[in-house]
């Protein structure tokens, strides 16, 4: 790719003297006589380097300066003898100066000087933010497990790089968290990172949502509205809960996925995506893809890389500093002093936390609140397995049909022992129904695959 440069002179022959000359060497170089002229040409295109007349018939460059210079060098041209213009400009951020009328081999010497500079510039201050990335993922995901430090690291090797990532891990493991930092990690951490929720929105609306709809699109479509994939142009687009979403949705995504274009509802114009796609779920997207319940040929689009989120029980190490930051951040945001006792620290670390670290810091909320004016959390305010009733339950099961009531309690079955990791007592308790009823609904609808780890033989 040739380097662009924008002249600004409004000395006609010189502009295009030095615009030849520059051409010649294998820049594509464009020439203005007019500030005007320059801003326009700046709002549609990014210039390597920018050289320009001191004064021009509308504006004087040096007030520009400070302003110009941030975003490319700027080789400021001056009149034989006027030392003051030269001292401003270099004050005001000039890269450096050239006296009228110009040699052609200074031109091109100062030229090369001030791009390879820039570019030195441009890879320092990637490198920078690279490194601020990693020092704020390590601030904002807490945890010292050799789980997390590999899931950290993985997020740090595939952040950069531009491909498709599925994220995948039990409810509140912190996929969401891992799916910012892929995008905090990445050359895309300037622009927008639009999360979407999947499971909230029905087929019609997902798409306007999605993709946005043109005027008149349908009845209520007084306006254009651009979609959340536009939000998302060079960021992210985070794809919450992807398991959910309906096979009509699943065919449109497949082909922006595979074209890389896109309409607005109601539209006939190809825009162009330029979102990273990132997903999350808490489902077995393989496993739905090999019994049809999802594309296979999305699923593999979008599990271009796959990151697992280890659930909190798979790394223990965690928990101690888990609960410490949010112990830590309850105490600044209220003004109190609360301190985790050591049998209280040895009962969270010795539990199974179903809901991870979700289930955690709604813990640790509801014990700062049962502590009361107690400087220490002790045992008895750990009120494990319940969800607090602050946050409403949302039960979600797909069926490509309308489902029987028998399919229907199978499902939602499923989903509870998954939840429960497969402990019968636990989802017996959550049902209300009695343990020996839950091994009959099991055998009955043959879910003994989905039992894990927590299963027992059946009582008599
Ligand atoms: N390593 C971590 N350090 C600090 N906070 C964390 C960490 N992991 C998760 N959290 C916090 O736990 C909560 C749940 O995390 P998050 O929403 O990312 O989980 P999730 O996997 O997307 O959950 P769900 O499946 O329910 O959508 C959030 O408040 C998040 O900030
Ligand atoms: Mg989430």
């Amino acid at each position: 790719m040739s380097q662009k440069i924008l002249v600004i002179e409004d000395d006609l022959t010189l502009n295009r003297l030095i615009v030849g000359q520059l051409n010649r060497l294998g820049y594509e170089t464009t020439g203005t006589g007019s500030w005007a002229g320059a801003e326009a040409h700046l709002s549609a295109h990014e210039p390597h380097l920018i050289i320009a007349d001191v004064r021009l018939a509308d504006g004087d460059i040096l007030e520009r300066l400070p302003d110009l210079a941030r975003s490319q060098p700027v080789v400021v041209l001056t009149a034989y003898g006027s030392v003051r213009d030269a001292v401003g400009a270099i004050k005001a951020g000039a890269y450096e100066y050239l006296v009228k009328p110009t040699s052609p081999d200074a031109l091109s010497l100062v030229v090369k000087r001030a791009l390879d500079d820039a570019a030195l510039r441009n890879d320092h201050r990637f490198c920078q933010q690279r490194l601020k990335a990693r020092d704020s993922m390590a601030n904002f995901m807490v945890g010292v497990s050799a789980l997390l430090l590999k899931t950290k690291e993985t997020i740090a090797a595939v952040g950069p790089t531009d491909v498709n990532v599925l994220i995948q891990g039990e409810s509140g493991s912190g996929k969401e968290l891992v799916a910012r930092a892929v995008h905090e990690c990445s050359g895309r951490a300037r622009r927008n990172f639009v999360p979407v929720d999947c499971c909230s929105l029905q087929e019609k609306l997902f798409e306007s949502e999605l993709f946005g709809h043109e005027r008149g699109a349908f009845t209520g479509a007084d306006r254009l509205k651009r979609g959340l994939i536009e939000g998302a142009e060079d960021g992210t687009l985070f794809l919450d809960e992807i398991g959910e979403i309906e096979a009509s949705i699943q065919a449109k995504l497949l082909r922006v996925l595979e074209t890389g274009v896109f309409r607005r509802v109601g539209g006939t114009k190809n825009l162009e995506a330029n979102a990273r796609i990132v997903a999350a779920t808490n489902r077995d997207l393989e496993a739905m893809s090999l019994d049809g319940r999802f594309r296979s040929d999305l699923f593999y689009r979008l599990s271009t890389f796959v990151i697992e989120v280890p659930p909190l029980r798979a790394r223990r190490d965690d928990i101690p500093y888990l609960a410490a930051h949010f112990i830590q951040h309850h105490n600044f945001s209220r003004r109190i002093n609360k301190r985790l006792s050591g049998e209280a620290l040895r009962r969270l670390t010795a539990y199974d936390w179903p809901g991870n670290v979700r289930e955690l810091r709604n813990v640790i909320e509801r014990a700062i609140i049962l502590s009361q004016d107690s400087s220490s959390i002790r045992p008895e305010h750990l009120a494990f397995g319940s969800s607090g009733g602050k946050s409403g339950v949302k039960v979600t099961v797909s069926f490509d049909h309308d489902p029987t009531l028998d399919e229907l309690q199978a499902e939602y079955l499923r989903l509870q022992l998954h939840k429960q990791s497969g402990r019968r007592a636990k989802v017996a308790e959550v049902l209300d129904v009695s343990e020996r009823n839950i091994y009959r609904m099991i055998r009955r609808y043959g879910l003994v695959d989905a039992c894990g780890s927590g299963s027992r033989s059946a009582p008599g």
